[in-house]
């Protein structure tokens, strides 16, 4: 990466210090701006006045600590990914670790700081600042397209469906085939309505603002049984489930992703009576969270495929946009976990397993135990 045009902050009481360091710079990186600041409250005004692309912190600051003010710098807007270094005066494994945890690139020891070891932790600094960067703003422009995208087709689409709709209110007396024509572009029109709508949960998925913190089990699913008990009653389908455990992740996505598994049972029943199990197994130190049905099944060599986006097992009598699996495997991924599916019994049903981080003490679970609720 090119030094001579970056901006750098040096943050140290010790005014020699800083102009030891400030000259060695200057000397090895000719063009470069090097600013100081003399503390904590000077470091803080001078960033939030200017942009610097690099500052070296003293990790003993007077009054202060250098990590404190780490820390700090990092909840500035415009250097979440700002190359930042620790300076110090006693190397200890207890202060590197710090340093990193503040999310310092790199710690240099004051005595031991060679030229080219400074030059080169300044570069390799910088350099991963702004890789994280562009990174997250692709990300950003990633999300904000498909927001974008959803928003310019989902307008003309509703201008269409309304025009189908008055088109078809004319209709009265016309021909048959014409008025099947319109009822086949409002179907399409609609289908293209939700997969919008799809496509856009599938591209946001893992990266809502909803921060991960602990969840139970129990409650995102039945919240994920109200959303979906409309078809219950009318499949008549009995649901059961045995305790659930508390784990890391986001409310939301959780219910969404019960309720992607439960009404895929729904929608894929067979012709006999419904039946949707809910268990949860630890094994080691994850556990094993599973949704059985007696549905129709799915061929093994579409079991891997399903979760890709788009992908659909079967295709007749059914609709469906074969995303729901491909934004469960997204929130499951996003947690550290797995998902797969597996046969319910011999030869018939669907048994969805995914995996999560099991959260310090393990509660207990009694195996075979009756289901605490059953859904008529
Ligand atoms: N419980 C199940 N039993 C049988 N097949 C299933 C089951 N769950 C999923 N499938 C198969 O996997 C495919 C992908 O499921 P997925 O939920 O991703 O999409 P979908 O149900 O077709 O549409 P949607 O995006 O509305 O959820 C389905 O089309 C179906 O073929
Ligand atoms: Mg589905």
């Amino acid at each position: 990466m090119e030094l001579s045009s970056i901006k750098i902050l040096i943050v140290d009481d010790d005014e020699a210090d800083r102009q030891d360091l400030a000259n060695v710079l200057q000397r090895r990186i000719p063009g470069l701006i090097v600013e100081p600041a003399e503390g904590y409250e000077e470091a803080i005004l001078k960033i939030t006045a200017s942009k610097y692309d690099c500052v070296l912190i003293d990790f003993r600051l007077q009054g202060k600590d250098g990590l404190e003010l780490l820390r700090e710098i990092r909840t500035h807007k415009g250097y979440e990914f700002c190359a930042l270094i620790v300076i110090t005066g006693q190397g200890s494994e207890e202060v590197a670790v710090e340093a990193m945890k503040g999310s310092a690139h790199d710690y240099l020891l004051k005595d031991q700081i060679l030229e080219p070891r400074l030059i080169q932790s300044i570069e390799t600094a910088c350099t991963k600042a702004k890789l994280a960067e562009h990174q997250h703003l692709q990300l950003e422009t990633r999300k904000n397209f498909a927001a974008l995208a959803a928003h310019e087709l989902n307008t003309p689409l509703t201008t269409l469906s309304g025009f189908l709709q008055m088109i078809e209110l004319k209709l009265e007396g016309a021909p048959p085939d014409i008025q099947s024509y319109i009822e086949l572009a409002i179907k399409n029109v609609n289908y293209m309505n939700t997969l919008v709508g799809s496509l856009l949960s599938y591209a946001q998925t893992g990266e809502s603002n909803e921060t991960i913190r602990l969840v139970a089990l129990d409650h995102a699913l039945g919240s994920a049984l109200d959303l979906v008990r409309r078809e219950i009653l009318e499949t008549q389908a009995q649901v059961s489930y045995s305790v659930l455990p508390m784990v890391y992740g986001r409310q939301n996505e959780l219910i969404q992703l019960f309720r992607n598994l439960i009404g895929n049972a729904i929608r894929y029943r067979s012709a006999e009576p419904l039946k949707i199990e809910i268990h949860s197994v630890i094994e080691r130190d994850v556990w094993h969270i599973s949704v059985s049905d007696n549905g129709i099944g799915i061929p093994s060599k579409m079991r891997t495929q399903v979760f890709e986006p788009l992908q659909r097992a079967h295709t007749t009598g059914t609709s469906g946009h074969g995303l729901g699996l491909a934004i469960s495997a997204k929130i499951v991924q996003s947690l550290g976990g797995r998902i797969w599916c597996e046969e319910a019994a011999e030869g018939h049903g669907c048994k969805f397993v995914f995996t999560l981080p099991v959260v310090e003490e393990k509660p207990v679970i009694k195996y075979n135990t009756p289901f605490s609720s059953i859904i008529r």
